[in-house]
């Protein structure tokens, strides 16, 4: 049930009402075994987890590994992992778009809410499972970010294996990209085609069990063709992703320079802290980004000229997720997993 109170929260909370006020005057200060019962006006957590448009089997994952009485946040990395480990989605792991020089280089980070610890890697190379080492960083350091060759030595002194990460197909994309970059190019005697836009992928996970136990997680091979170096949101505790054990989780996809700049992932979390249900929270962080957005990414129109999207839960089990233009979210109700339509600010013009 997306964003919606559960029933069974709503009718206890009046049942309780209705026998407190049924009691006669006095009675529950003469006999204790009259006292009120005590009325639960918190909600209820039921399970919720939600993801982006390629974590479907992400939150079956980790609803089946919650509901073995997994912690959250090692189920959600178990989620997110099929992801890093398939060499099919070029926006994650293994087999995700290189930077210019054809190097993959990986971001991620996570956050657990019930120790409200958080850890992160960015441009970690050779590793498949960046999502594996943000947490060992969170669970076994005092810091909180690990970038480069210093996360790749980290990883590899607790057995992670080095390897290539570049598929044949992300090799072949980035030869592509290479041949067709500019007038200018220096390349010669490569494949050509059609001028490659330049994407970013990425997977979000938010989950929340029955016990309102709640971590976030985001990993990524950020913007394709990108300068060696360049970390987007996704490593940054607060942009890509944020929870607060007290309130929910959210995380985004998309462009990231653009969601640095609101410090997205918390202020998601800040506007359901006040009250807003996850779809509506994830609006407003995007309406946010368009006031903080320079002319030279809008479109003629004022509409953004790139991609952008946050999921959301609450500690309720509520979620939502919103884009500036129609896309999808994973999400598991706790009944079944599916794919559902994100909100979104603008129909996308034809
Ligand atoms: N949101 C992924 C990135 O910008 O790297």
């Amino acid at each position: 049930m997306t964003d919606s109170v559960s029933r069974r929260t709503f009718v206890g909370a009046a049942g309780a009402a209705a026998a407190l006020t049924a009691l006669p005057r006095g009675a529950a200060a003469l006999e204790p075994t009259l006292k009120a019962p005590a009325i639960h006006l918190k909600p209820v957590a039921r399970f919720g987890a939600v993801s982006s448009g390629n974590g479907l089997r992400a939150v079956n994952k980790t609803f089946e590994l919650v509901s073995a009485g997994t912690d959250t946040l090692d189920a959600a990395v178990e989620g997110v992992k099929i992801q890093e480990l398939d060499p099919d989605d070029n926006s994650v792991g293994y087999g995700g778009l290189p930077n210019e020089m054809g190097v993959v280089q990986l971001d991620a980070s996570c956050m657990h809410g019930p120790t409200r610890r958080a850890g992160a890697v960015g441009a970690l190379e050779g590793i498949k499972t960046p999502s594996e080492v943000a947490r060992l960083v969170m669970k076994y350091t005092d810091h909180i970010m690990l970038v480069g060759e210093g996360a790749k030595q980290f990883a590899l002194s607790y057995g992670f294996k080095e390897e290539n990460l570049l598929t044949d197909r992300s090799r072949q994309l980035w030869l592509e990209w290479r041949a067709n970059r500019g007038k200018e190019d220096d390349w010669l005697d490569v494949p050509e085609g059609e001028k490659m836009a330049r994407v970013t992928g990425t997977i979000n996970l938010d989950v929340v069990n029955t016990k309102g136990e709640i971590s976030s997680i985001t990993t990524t091979s950020g913007l394709s063709w990108k300068i060696p170096g360049r970390c987007g949101d996704s490593p940054i505790v607060g942009a890509g992703q944020y929870c607060d054990n007290d309130v929910g989780a959210a995380g985004s996809t998309g462009r990231g320079e653009s969601n640095i700049m609101v410090c997205g992932g918390f202020l998601t979390v800040e506007h359901m802290r006040r009250g807003m249900k996850p779809t509506d929270a994830c609006l407003e962080t995007l309406k946010r980004v368009l006031a903080a957005t320079p002319p030279r990414l809008l479109r003629p129109d004022g509409r953004p000229d790139f991609g952008l999207q946050f999921y959301a839960v609450n500690k309720a089990g509520d979620f939502g997720a919103a884009s500036f233009y129609p896309d999808q979210f994973a999400a598991h109700d706790g009944r079944e997993g599916a794919l559902r339509d994100c909100a979104f600010l603008y129909q996308r013009s034809r």
